[in-house]
């Protein structure tokens, strides 16, 4: 079908479906691209309105040498995940908060963004036109990856004269080569992801390409990810390229607050609520790097790398190791399990979260 036009979405009966899942291994599944049917896109003019878009089969995009967002990086992303319940149903999380979430991005980088309800619309769309690539349950997920970027033309800089919204599709497995065993992180204390003013508390695609370099250096010395800290006083936690950073002291878990250098994460936002419900005590305030040194458990939250446990964290040359049931601390594991189970229709919903498909 490469190479066919646009199709509406009312053509979902035309999707060319051949099984009930595509020809996978489903059993090792990471976190890599596997390409999938169908793409979502929607262009949007000066006017600042989105067209309707739809589906197109999934492939290489023309882009103007002279995009925004080849040349000043004006682009956002955003993640969001699709379970497949053992009924066959398939369940989102949390769409509304993605598309919530660009609009606020988008605000920062002088882009227009799809309103809200076009961007699930999108989303479910998406879906189930890629239906057969959401692995079975308990295999992983269709990981969603929306995209919002400066397509027109620009010389000088300013903001591109038309935007494209594109969301595809793949499935994946786990994020870190750990699976769910617990990560090794190193603090950063050389080079910094966000300062304040910046654009650090939004999803804009700068950010990501900003932390190779720490992260390329940390994973030639063997840890899984760099843990920042804040670029003023050197002294408190941020986040770790991919994720937000809890830790956990007896009942209390805190977590880095909001204040424009660190990223939302909704998976954040969602565990806070979680751990609270549990009889958790949650504080988001600034969270200095000594307190590494006392904690129980540490552990990671973001959508791809869901809930993961942190083994050991490396600072000035000390490892401060942290040591669960099989390495993964009893709380790190109770929310996790509480997270996923809820994410996958295995619990009920009583937060009202997941958007049945
Ligand atoms: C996500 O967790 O969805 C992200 O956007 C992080 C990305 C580096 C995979």
């Amino acid at each position: 079908a490469r190479g066919m036009g646009r199709c509406e979405a009312s053509l979902a009966s035309n999707y060319t479906q051949t099984s009930e899942f595509a020809d996978l291994d489903w059993e090792n599944l990471g976190f890599g691209l596997v390409q999938t049917d169908y793409m979502y896109t929607a262009k949007c003019g000066p006017d600042g309105n989105f067209d309707k878009g739809g589906m197109v089969p999934f492939g290489p995009i023309e882009m103007n040498p002279a995009s925004g967002v080849l040349n000043y990086g004006q682009g956002l992303f955003e993640g969001l995940k699709a379970y497949r319940k053992t009924d066959g149903s398939i369940l989102l999380f949390r769409p509304m908060e993605n598309a919530m979430r660009m609009q606020t991005g988008a605000e920062r980088m002088c882009m227009p963004a799809p309103p809200v309800e076009q961007f699930v619309n999108a989303v479910k769309q998406t879906v189930l036109a890629n239906k057969r690539w959401v692995p079975p349950t308990g295999k992983g997920s269709l990981y969603i990856r929306p995209l919002l970027v400066g397509s027109g033309a620009v010389l000088g800089l300013a903001p591109a004269p038309e935007y494209t919204f594109i969301i595809f599709a793949s499935p994946v497995g786990n994020y870190f080569k750990e699976g769910l065993a617990p990560i090794n992180l190193i603090v950063e204390d050389k080079f910094h992801r966000a300062t304040p003013g910046g654009t650090g508390g939004v999803k804009t695609i700068g950010n990501y390409a900003s932390v190779l370099m720490a992260q390329k250096i940390a994973k030639e010395k063997g840890y899984s990810d760099v843990l920042y800290l804040d670029a003023v006083e050197k002294k408190y936690l941020e986040e770790v390229s991919s994720c937000n950073i809890f830790v956990v002291k007896g009942n209390v878990i805190s977590t880095p607050a909001i204040k424009g250098t660190i990223l939302p994460g909704i998976t954040r936002k969602s565990i806070i609520d979680v751990a609270l419900s549990k009889g958790f005590q949650v504080e988001e305030r600034l969270v200095s790097v000594d307190e590494l040194l006392d904690a129980d458990e540490v552990f990671c939250t973001g959508t791809a790398v869901v809930v993961s446990p942190v083994g050991s964290i490396t600072y000035q040359g000390k490892r401060i190791e942290y040591s669960g049931k099989q390495g993964v601390g009893a709380v790190s594991q109770q929310l996790y399990t509480s997270l996923t189970s809820l994410q996958m229709g295995q619990a009920e919903d009583s937060m009202g979260w997941t958007v049945q498909l």
